[in-house]
C-alpha cells in the first residue's frame, strides 16, 4: 500500500499496527526521532485546518523531519499546472505528500502520479485520518472486545459519516449512522461498501432516520458540524433545520450505555451539533481524540514512509 486516499484502502491489520505504533507514540513522542530524518513531508491545504495541520507538521517533527506547509493559493497548480506534473515535482523533493482539498478525484489523481506516499486528510467525500484518532480513543475506552457494542453517528451525512462507516466495518463493528433522509443522508455507495466489508469483518452497517432509536444503549455517539467546509450557505436554514433533530443533546445521552463516550472531530457548534453540557460534560472525550491526532498521523506516516502497510482489496 503506498497511499491511504480513502478509509477503506485500509485492511483491519493495518488498523491494529497503526493504532499499537501510535500509542507507543503516545507514551514516548520521540521513540522514532530519526526515522524521517534529512527528509521532508508537503503538507498541500486548500481548506482550514488546526487540529489536521498541526498534527500533520508536530508529527514530522517529532519523526525528525521537515514538514513544508504550502497553502491551497501558493502552488503553480491554482495557475493551470496539472496535477500529474505537480505530483511528479513534489515525489521529486519529499518523502510524503499530505493533502487536505476538495475533491475526491483530485486527492486519487496525485496518488496515481506521485511516486512517494500520499495522504487525504480530508476531501469532501473521506477523512481517513481522523478515524485512526477515533478509533484509537475508542479502544483505549472499551479495550479490544467491542462484541455487543453500537457505534453511532448523528447528523449531517457527509465525508465524517463516510469514514465512520468505512472504518467501524473494517473493525467489524456495529455501526449506526442517524441523519436526515434525502440529501443530507450519506452516500448510498459508501453505505453499500460499508456493508461489504462489514459482511466480512462481522461488522454491522445500520442507516436510520430515528435519533432515539440510534442512540438507544449505544456506546458512542459521535457527531461533526452541519456545514462543512464548501457546503453552500444559501442551504443553511433548511439545513438546521433538518438536522435539529439529530442534535446530540442531554436527553439523547440519557439513552446509551451507562460507560458510554461523546465523540467529535472539532471543530464544534456548541447549540448547534451538540449541547454545551455534553461536549464538556464528563462524557466527552473530546481532547483525548483531538490528541490522538498527532499520535496517528506520527505513525502513519512512520508505517507508509517504510512500507509496512498492506492495504485492502477494496
Ligand atoms: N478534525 C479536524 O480535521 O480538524 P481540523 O479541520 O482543524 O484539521
Ligand atoms: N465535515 C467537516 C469536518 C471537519 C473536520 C468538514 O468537512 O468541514
Amino acid at each position: 500500500m503506498k497511499d491511504l486516499l480513502r478509509t477503506h484502502d485500509l485492511c483491519r491489520a493495518d488498523v491494529e499496527l497503526l493504532l499499537d505504533t501510535a500509542a507507543d507514540f503516545a507514551v514516548n513522542p520521540l521513540r522514532s526521532n530519526t526515522a524521517l530524518a534529512n527528509k521532508t513531508v508537503a503538507i498541500y491545504m486548500t481548506k482550514p485546518s488546526t487540529r489536521t495541520r498541526l498534527s500533520s507538521e508536530t508529527a514530522v517533527a517529532h519523526l525528525g523531519g521537515t514538514p513544508i506547509f504550502i497553502r491551497g493559493d501558493e502552488l503553480q497548480l491554482g495557475r493551470g499546472e496539472s496535477i500529474a506534473d505537480t505530483a511528479r515535482i513534489i515525489s521529486g523533493y519529499c518523502s510524503a505528500l499530505i493533502i487536505r482539498t476538495f475533491a475526491q478525484s483530485d486527492v486519487n489523481e496525485l496518488g496515481m502520479h506521485a511516486s512517494i506516499p500520499v495522504i487525504n486528510a480530508l476531501t469532501d467525500d473521506d477523512h481517513p485520518t481522523q478515524l485512526l484518532a477515533d478509533w484509537l480513543t475508542i479502544r483505549e475506552q472499551f479495550g479490544n472486545d467491542i462484541t455487543g457494542r453500537k457505534f453511532v453517528y448523528l447528523g449531517d451525512g457527509n465525508n465524517m459519516s463516510h469514514a465512520w462507516l468505512l472504518m467501524g466495518a473494517i473493525m467489524g463493528a456495529h455501526v449506526v449512522t442517524a441523519t436526515p433522509e434525502g440529501k443530507w443522508a450519506p452516500d448510498s455507495r459508501v453505505v453499500e461498501i460499508a456493508q461489504k466489508i462489514a459482511a466480512q469483518s462481522g461488522g454491522k452497517i445500520e442507516t436510520t432516520h430515528d435519533p432515539e432509536a440510534a442512540a438507544k444503549d449505544a456506546s458512542v455517539l459521535y457527531t461533526d458540524v452541519w456545514m462543512s467546509m464548501g457546503d453552500s450557505e444559501n442551504e443553511r436554514d433548511e439545513k438546521v433545520v433538518a438536522l435539529s433533530p439529530f442534535a446530540v443533546t442531554e436527553n439523547l445521552m440519557a439513552l446509551t450505555q451507562k460507560d458510554s463516550v461523546f465523540m467529535h472531530c472539532l471543530p464544534a457548534h456548541r447549540g448547534e451539533e451538540v449541547e454545551a453540557s455534553v461536549i464538556d460534560g464528563t462524557k466527552s472525550v473530546i481532547w483525548r481524540e483531538a490528541y490522538h491526532r498527532r499520535t496517528t498521523i506520527q505513525s502513519l506516516l512512520y508505517h507508509l514512509v517504510r512500507g509496512d502497510l498492506k492495504g485492502s482489496s477494496q
